[in-house]
């Protein structure tokens, strides 16, 4: 309990971050213009074409196009938790979204070094190959199933405790191989996960 609490509390100061940040950028978007022009909107936080300096801003180089369309369209409707991005989207058309689709699935992910836990990461790794490489695929490298390697910590800690708090719809099929993930490692199995992924580069 106390610990989602503090959890929440951050959370709740990087939505206030963000929306400073929002009221900085470059006001209207109008019609037409290509992915990557689109895409500089995006760069204050995402990073320069898509491999964001983090920690709680997702890496989106490399994403595939349909993960990419149905994350924002997601966003959109609400349907997906968010501190910033149900805003953002909402200024955007379907084809605009897929316009900067496949500009940022051109790009190349860079990936910066993290912090990590190395015995948890090699936990994690044993639960990936277990559970999750069947769908997320050469350890979690950019796929249809979005990407893990590499990705911030920070942003996959939060939004695994979204799927598992009812905050972020769960994929075909996912939630199975969570729940058996936890129960094979009890409170160790997320943060095992996520100092796998953040230990790949
Ligand atoms: C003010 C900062 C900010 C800006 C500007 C921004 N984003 Fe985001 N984006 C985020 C954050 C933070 C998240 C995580 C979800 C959330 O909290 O809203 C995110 C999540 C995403 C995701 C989901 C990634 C995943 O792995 O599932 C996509 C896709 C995305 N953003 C695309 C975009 C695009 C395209 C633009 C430009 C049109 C954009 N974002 C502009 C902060 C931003
Ligand atoms: C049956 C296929 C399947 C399995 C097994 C699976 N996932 Fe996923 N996962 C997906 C798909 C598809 C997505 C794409 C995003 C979406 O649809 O929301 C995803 C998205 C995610 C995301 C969000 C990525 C982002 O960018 O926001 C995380 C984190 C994640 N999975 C972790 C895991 C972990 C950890 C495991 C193993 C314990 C796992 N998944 C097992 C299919 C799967």
């Amino acid at each position: 309990m106390e610990k989602m609490k503090s959890n929440e509390s951050v959370h709740k100061g990087v939505r206030n971050l963000l929306l400073a940040m929002l009221a900085v950028l470059p006001a209207a978007v109008s019609a037409g213009p290509s992915g990557q022009a689109m895409a500089f909107t995006c760069a204050g936080c995402h990073g320069t074409d898509g491999s964001s300096v983090g920690p709680s801003m997702p890496a989106i180089a490399g994403m595939d196009p349909e993960v990419f369309v149905d994350a924002m369209k997601a966003y959109r409707q609400d349907e997906r938790n968010s501190s910033i991005m149900n805003r953002i989207a909402k200024a955007y058309s379907d084809e605009q979204f897929k316009a900067m689709a496949w500009f940022f699935a051109s790009q190349r992910l860079q990936l910066f070094p993290q912090k990590y836990d190395a015995a948890l990461a090699s936990r994690g790794s044993e639960l990936h190959d277990e559970h999750c490489e069947k769908c997320h695929e050469n350890g979690g490298r950019p796929g249809d199933a979005g990407t893990l390697a590499g990705q911030w910590m920070p942003y996959l800690q939060y939004t695994m405790e979204d799927f598992i708090n009812g905050k972020r719809k769960w994929p075909r099929k996912m939630k199975r191989k969570v729940d058996a993930a936890i129960e094979e490692a009890g409170d160790d199995a997320i943060p095992a996960l996520v100092n796998y992924y953040g230990s790949q580069r």
